[in-house]
């Protein structure tokens, strides 16, 4: 009865750690102000978001998970014949092999490729991506990224909210996933309690009940 009540009060405090308070998740110390925390985590301005990364950031950076590469690939012919045969998101040795020497031009210009922006959302949270796309020098010193956002925060706000609608999946596989999660679980729960039942019917059929 005792290891019973400690198991149980274990997969509860499990439970409670991995979905209403998560450590491990990423903590922020960027002052946001609210009004643009709320823009960069909307992701109605996704579709506004993507024109606005197209013309600010495309120079230096992809977001393979939505098919968009770095504007000197974009503009390269044979991404449309590669695309034609993988699909609209390449792999990405295909994508980094095939336009290695794009990359490596970018390289040469900023000391390091630009990264890849396509699950940024997800590591760095949309207050540091707020932060650091309005004044990359404040967030990260010495860092190449250019100010290029500097003095347009709205704009901001609603690329980084394009980076989240890439980055998350879409509120219907949300959902298919709670729900798959809660079925597995109660799934275990009553498996456990037949097989606790079964148990003592086995131990009094033994005469050890
Ligand atoms: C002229 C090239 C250039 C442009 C344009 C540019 N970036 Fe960058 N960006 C870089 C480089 C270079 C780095 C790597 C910086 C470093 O690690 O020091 C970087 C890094 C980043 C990072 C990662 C920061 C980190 O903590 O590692 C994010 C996020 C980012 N850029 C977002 C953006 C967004 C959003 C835009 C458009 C508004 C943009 N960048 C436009 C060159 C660029």
């Amino acid at each position: 009865m005792i290891r019973a009540v400690f198991l149980t009060a274990l997969a509860v405090v499990f439970f409670f750690v991995i979905w209403v308070y998560n450590p491990f998740v990423h903590k922020e110390k960027y002052e946001v102000p609210q009004q643009y925390l709320k823009m960069a985590t909307d992701v109605s301005y996704a579709k506004e978001g993507k024109q606005l990364f197209e013309q600010n950031c495309q120079a230096c950076h992809s977001i393979r998970y939505d098919g968009v590469y770095i504007a000197s690939v974009q503009a390269n012919p044979n991404l449309k014949t590669l695309q034609e045969k993988y699909g609209k998101v390449l792999p990405r040795n295909v994508y980094e092999s095939v336009f290695q020497s794009d990359l490596i031009g970018l390289k040469e210009s900023f000391g390091k490729v630009p990264p890849d922006l396509s699950t940024m959302y997800l590591v760095k949270g949309p207050e540091y991506l707020f932060a650091f796309t309005l004044e990359p020098q404040k967030v990260l010193p010495g860092t190449s990224m250019p100010a290029v956002m500097a003095g347009r925060p709205e704009e901001t706000a609603k690329i980084v909210a394009y980076l989240k609608s890439v980055a998350e999946p879409s509120p219907e596989e949300k959902n298919k996933r709670t729900l798959m999660g809660v079925s597995v679980i109660a799934y275990l729960v009553v498996m456990g309690i037949l097989l606790w039942l079964w148990r003592g019917r086995v131990l009094k059929r033994m005469g050890l009940h």
